[in-house]
Formats: C-alpha cells, structure tokens, sequence
C-alpha cells in the first residue's frame, strides 16, 4: 500500500471526509504482476477478472486496456455489466447456481464458458445441440476449502459429479473443462497445490472415461492482493505452475481474481470523529461507515494514520464506525494510537466487495476519486439525500 504515500495533499486536503480513492494504476500493476509470472513460468493461463469484487466502470476499462482475458460473471446482470463494457460473450465465464436456458445458450454460442453447477441444470439443457460445458465440482484432496466448504450449495460433490458425467457421455454433451473456486484470501498456495493435485488425477480418470482430452482447469479465484502476499509465493507459483504443466501439458488454467486486483488499489480517506474509552476498551469512532465497508468473512481492513508514526501495543484501540450495531467494528487492536479527534485516517484494503455490498442506510454513499498517474481523472459525486430517498420508493423527480 506504498501508492497512498505519495498521493499529493492537496488531493486529500481539498475533499470533505469520507471519501474513496481508487488508484487505476495500482490495478494494472497486480494484473501486470501475475502476467509476469505465467510469462516467467511459461504456463498456458488466461486471467479472469471476477465482476463481483467491484463493478467500476474505470475499474474495468483499466483492466482491459491492461489486457485481462475476460470476466468471470455470476448472473445475467453481471454479464451485461461486463458486455456494457466491452467484453463479449467469447471473453466470458459464466458460473452460478441458477441461470436461465437462455442466458446459458446466449454465451455458450458465442464461444463463452458456462460451468454447471448442478445435475438439474444440465438436465434443463439436454436436447441442445452441440453442447459444451465445463462443471463446477469440489476437488478431491485431504483437507477443504477455507471459503467454501464440502458441505456448501457450491460446486458438485462427487456423487453429482459422476451423474453428470455419465449424463454427458449419453446425451453426447462435451466436458470442455473442469472448475472449483473454495478459496478465499490466500497469501500462500501449498493448500491450493494439494487441491489441483486432486484435480489432476480427476482430470486423468474422467478422460479415460470420456475418450478425449479436457480444454481447461479453472481453479476459481481466492488470492489475497499482491502486497499482502507471502514472501515465497512466486516460489510456490512456479511449483503449480510446473505441476500442472508436468502433468497435463495441453491443458489451459484459468483463474477468476477479485480480491486480488482490487482490493489494495483502494484506500478510503476517513476521520477520527470521537473517542470513546471504558475500563475494558478504547474506541476510535471513524467517519466511514459498516454501511460501506461491509463486515463480511475475509475483510482485513487496516486503518493507518496520516501523520506517520510507529505503532505501540500500549495504546491499542478498536476502529468502529458511529453506525448503532455491534458489528461496526473496521479493525480490532489498532496500535497507531493514540488518535486525535479531527486527524485523517487511511483505511487500507478496501476495494474488494464493499462498493458492491455497500448498504443505503445511515450513512451517504461518500464520494470516489479515480487515479491515474497521481490526478484525479474521473469521480462519482457523494449521495445526496435525494439519491438515498428515491432509492427507498420516494417520488422524487431527478435534478
Ligand atoms: C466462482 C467464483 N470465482 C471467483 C471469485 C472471486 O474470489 P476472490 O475475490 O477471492 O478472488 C468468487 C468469489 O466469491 C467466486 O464465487
């Protein structure tokens, strides 16, 4: 999170708090990161970006001018967000629980990628002609996914997997490709070998069965942003890397990054609006809300002061927000205190899953900054009441 440093101060000075930075550059430089990596490990992986974590339109226009291989989308809206900006359907990875017929044939006629997640969704589809599918499933390996687990509604479990393989053999439906996504926030990857290692000889016993070779392996998304990476993980990129190009040359990997090319381009500039102490805990109250920074699993907020200073476990504080619930909490043991009323704070991290998740309620949505080269290029404006209310049904003409 070195970028916010150098963000000149009279961009943070001019603006009233909260307000949200995204730095576009900071964007392409992750993407550019792992394109270096499979360069290095000349690997046959194409890069998907997965809509959910953030759906900026000057998001997506980086990522394309930086060369993404497509969008990884969860529903028809997601697809015509991605297609609005300028992704077609051969650029496409289609997952989800329930789609319709006609949005699954919609990209698998233009070249795009749809994994089944379910026996009754491949049902539905049988009669189509010239049927190619790839099938979300859960990988066979001692242990289990950090974000979805064995029991979860996501992926098919073996005995769902046969099924669909024995009902693709009979209704000659092609299996282009193999996917799972049961990770989240992952910093090192010796849980995700042993997972594609599972993959791997599933790969070598259905291909015996179906008779041909699969396109694909699609090992979802589940990185953690590239600055809060572990020290050895180009290392163990390299190991998946040669694993999978050892034991399947031909096959093409395929991953679906959010978190890890958003999450750390975006800081949000916050202040310190009241202190609160009782003989159990200190509270710094923020100007940001939980409205906007969702408490959700995997969240790892770190809130810095502006003014540099070191931390010091003797004044550790909680960082909440002024919203009336328990779960207001941004970050547990702060050690940057003590804190000053009116100081700015930086809240790190913040750009994966919350602009999507953010809630109408308390708070206005606060105001983005976009940055290129250190300047602003483009904003999107605070809500105003006006927005708030028409959003909740308020007859309110637009100004
Ligand atoms: C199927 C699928 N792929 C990719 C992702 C992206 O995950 P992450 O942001 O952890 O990379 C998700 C997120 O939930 C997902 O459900």
């Amino acid at each position: 999170m070195e970028w916010i440093k150098n963000i000149k101060l009279e961009i943070i000075n001019q603006q009233e708090t909260p307000f949200v930075l995204i730095n576009l550059d900071q964007v392409k430089e992750n993407l550019s990161f792992i394109k270096g990596l499979i360069k290095e490990n000349n690997v046959d992986w194409k890069v998907y970006y997965a809509i959910k974590a953030s759906y900026f339109y000057p998001v997506l226009k980086s990522l394309k001018e930086a060369g993404i291989n497509g969008i990884e989308v969860i529903s028809n809206l997601e697809k015509n967000i991605a297609n609005k900006a300028g992704f077609s359907n051969n650029q496409i990875v289609y997952n989800g629980l329930f789609r319709k017929k006609q949005e699954i044939l919609e990209v698998l006629k233009e070249g795009g990628i749809v994994n089944i997640d379910s026996v009754q969704e491949l049902e539905s589809l049988i009669g189509e002609q010239d049927l190619s599918l790839g099938l979300r499933f859960y990988p066979e390996f001692e242990g289990q996914g950090n974000f979805v687990k064995k029991e979860s509604k996501l992926g098919l479990d073996k005995f769902s997997f046969e099924k669909c393989i024995n009902l693709c053999k009979k209704e000659k439906i092609r299996v282009r490709g193999l996917s799972f996504h049961i990770y989240s926030n992952l910093t090192e990857l010796s849980d995700l070998k042993k997972s594609i290692e599972g993959c791997l000889n599933l790969i070598d016993k259905i291909e015996k069965e179906l008779g041909y070779s699969l396109e694909y392996l699609d090992i979802g998304g589940g990185f953690d942003a590239p600055s809060l990476l572990s020290e050895n993980f180009s290392e163990q990129f390299k190991e998946i890397s040669s694993l999978i190009k050892q034991r399947k040359p031909k096959i093409k990997v395929i991953s679906e990054f959010g978190r890890f090319l958003v999450n750390d381009a975006v800081v949000i500039i916050s202040s310190v609006k009241g202190i609160k102490e009782n003989a159990l805990k200190k509270w710094v109250v923020i100007d940001i809300g939980t409205n906007y920074l969702i408490p959700a699993p995997g969240k790892n907020f770190k809130v810095f002061p502006l003014i540099k200073r070191k931390p010091d476990n003797k004044q550790k504080s909680h960082i909440v927000d002024a919203i009336c619930s328990p779960a207001g909490i941004i970050q547990e043991d702060n050690s940057f205190g003590p804190y000053k009323i009116g100081e700015k704070i930086a809240v790190c991290n913040s750009g994966a899953y919350t602009s999507v998740m953010k809630e109408q309620f308390i708070f206005e949505d606060p105001k983005h900054l976009f940055l290129k080269e250190g300047m602003v290029v483009e904003t999107i404006d605070k809500f105003k009441l006006n927005d708030v209310l028409r959003y909740h049904g308020w007859k309110i003409k637009c100004n």
